[in-house]
Formats: C-alpha cells, sequence, structure tokens
C-alpha cells in the first residue's frame, strides 16, 4: 500500500543509523493515572458477553437473575462492575467462570465459546484461563503463603524451579515477599487477601474474576488491594473483572458496568481523567440509580 511505503521511507530517513528504537513502544507515556491507551480499542477481545439470560426457578417462582446483558473486555482492561444488591453481579461472574450455567445466550473467552464446554473441560478452562480473588482470601490453613501462590502451578505441572521464580516475581510486585514463609493464621486479613491476589494472578491467567475482593477489608488494607490490582494490571496486561458495590474500589478500574435488576443500566469511562474525578462520575450515577437500589451502593 502506498501509505505504509510511504511511512517506511520516513521513518528511514527520521532514525540515523545506531539511532536505538524508541523507548516506550509498547507501554504509553503518562503520569499515575491508570486510564485506557489510546490504542486499547485495537487489543484483543478477552471476553464477549454475548445476550446472556439467566433464569433461576421453575414455572410458578421464577428469578430472572440476568436478563440480555452484552458487553466485551479487551486484554488488558480493568473493568468494574456494580450494581446493587440482588441486581445480578455474581450471577453474572459465575455465568462467564462457567460455575453457573446460562440459560441462553454466549460467553467467548478468547474467541472461544465457553457455554458450549462439556464438564470435563470446565475444570481445565477454569484452571488455565481464569484466576479468581473472593472476599474472604479462602487460603489452604495448612499451606505457607508461597505454597498457597504455587499451587495453581504445582497442580498444572510447572517445573519447581520455574514455579518458585513466578512466585517470587509476582509476590515482588505486590510488596508481600516478607510473609512468603508465614502461614495464614500468621497473616493479618489484607495480606491475605494480598496473597489470594497473587495466587490469581501467578498463573498469568486470559482473565482475574474478582467478586468484592475488598469486602472484608479497612479502608487501608483496601487501598493496599486496589492498588496490587491496579499494578498487576498495568505491568502484566492483565485482564481483570471486579465485582464491587463500593464507588471507591470502582474508582480504580477504567470503566463500570452498572447492572440493575440483571440488565446493564449504563456504563462508564473513565477515559484519562484522574481516579478522584472518577470517582465523583460514579457516585454520580450511583445517586442516579438510587432508589431501592441505594443500600448497597
Ligand atoms: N442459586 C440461586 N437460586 C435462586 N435464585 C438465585 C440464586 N442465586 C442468585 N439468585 C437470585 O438472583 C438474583 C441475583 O443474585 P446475585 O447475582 O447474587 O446478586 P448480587 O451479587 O448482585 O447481589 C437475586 O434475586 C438472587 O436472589
Ligand atoms: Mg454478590
Amino acid at each position: 500500500m502506498a501509505s505504509a511505503t510511504s511511512i517506511g521511507k520516513h521513518m528511514r530517513r527520521e532514525a540515523p543509523a545506531g539511532t536505538p528504537a524508541p523507548a516506550g513502544t509498547l507501554a504509553p507515556a503518562g503520569g499515575s493515572v491508570q486510564a485506557p491507551a489510546a490504542g486499547q480499542s485495537a487489543a484483543p477481545r478477552v471476553l464477549d458477553v454475548q445476550h446472556i439470560e439467566k433464569v433461576y426457578g421453575s414455572r410458578n417462582n421464577i428469578t430472572r437473575a440476568l436478563a440480555d446483558v452484552s458487553f466485551s473486555v479487551r486484554k488488558g482492561e480493568f473493568v468494574g462492575i456494580m450494581g446493587s444488591s440482588g441486581s445480578g453481579k455474581s450471577t453474572l461472574l459465575n455465568c462467564i467462570s462457567t460455575i453457573d450455567s446460562v440459560t441462553s445466550g454466549t460467553v467467548l473467552v478468547n474467541g472461544v465459546n465457553v457455554t458450549a464446554f462439556r464438564p470435563s473441560r470446565l475444570t481445565r478452562f477454569r484452571r488455565e484461563q481464569l484466576g479468581f480473588i473472593f472476599q474472604d482470601s479462602n487460603l489452604l490453613d495448612t499451606l505457607t503463603a508461597r505454597e498457597n501462590i504455587a499451587l495453581p502451578l504445582t497442580i498444572s505441572r510447572v517445573p519447581a524451579r520455574e514455579t518458585l521464580a513466578r512466585v517470587e516475581d509476582t509476590a515482588q510486585r505486590l510488596g508481600i515477599t516478607e510473609v512468603l514463609d508465614k502461614y495464614p493464621y500468621q497473616m493479618s486479613g489484607g495480606q491475605q487477601q494480598r496473597v489470594a491476589a497473587a495466587r490469581a494472578m501467578v498463573t498469568n491467567p486470559a482473565l482475574i474474576m474478582a467478586d468484592e475482593p475488598t469486602g472484608a477489608l479497612d479502608s487501608k488494607n483496601a487501598r493496599l488491594l486496589l492498588e496490587c490490582l491496579e499494578a498487576m494490571n498495568a505491568s502484566y496486561q492483565a485482564t481483570v473483572l471486579m465485582v464491587t458495590h463500593d464507588a471507591f474500589a470502582a474508582s480504580y478500574t477504567h470503566r463500570v458496568l452498572f447492572l440493575r435488576d440483571g440488565r446493564v443500566f449504563t456504563e462508564l469511562n473513565r477515559g484519562a481523567a484522574p481516579r478522584q474525578e472518577f470517582f465523583n462520575r460514579i457516585m454520580e450515577v450511583v445517586a442516579v440509580m438510587g432508589g431501592e437500589g441505594s443500600d448497597a451502593l
């Protein structure tokens, strides 16, 4: 194509021999703001949720937990899901992670329809492609932090030396190296949650699912965990889907989907806004949604 040729010529003229390639071509330059890059829209889609519906119960006693929910998430996005209690947040996460089955619609992870998987394939899919962080850390009491973080790699038969290196690297990024040899009962709740985050991320999964990960933490530890998620998102291009009813937690994300009665009510994009400004915009939507939903928001 003519344009490509002219760009090539232009670049050759601009770069004298011996000039190193410009730094920072992989990541946009920027301050501390974790806004989606302008080129983010070109990133591959990790998740495609297409018209999913989830109905619980039988004829006389039906709950439509999800009604025609559709959205996509691109690689490297940090997406929040907000909504009042009972709006369908956990159901949505469970349907995406195949812990629960959809009534209709499809969920594609890296282009593969996971709603069509047989049970035997599901276990492998979850183990290899997903990372989970819950409200309670769910660490194994009889294992140290290091062993807990290593567990998903051990199960996947990753060689011991590589496992140790990856655990060490993840722990360093999350600032938890000093607790690696402690047992869960020797750690604070905040430390346990950061260990759980490390365990979710150590396999470098396609998608990290977090359901109210800050729900049981005080504000200082909540902030530390959110900073960990933010750092992992930025440094590993980890794709994170985080359910929360807390506007402060949601303000760390790039984009927030608001659920109401099992539907996507609206969506907020952070753009280049600083976190505080995004927080204010989230609070405005929370106020608009208000009403009976305000209890948990
Ligand atoms: N296993 C289930 N059986 C029947 N109804 C359920 C089940 N799980 C969730 N629900 C209902 O689906 C709706 C959405 O629930 P949920 O996804 O847990 O909401 P959230 O996580 O936003 O609080 C609620 O009305 C809830 O009562
Ligand atoms: Mg829930």
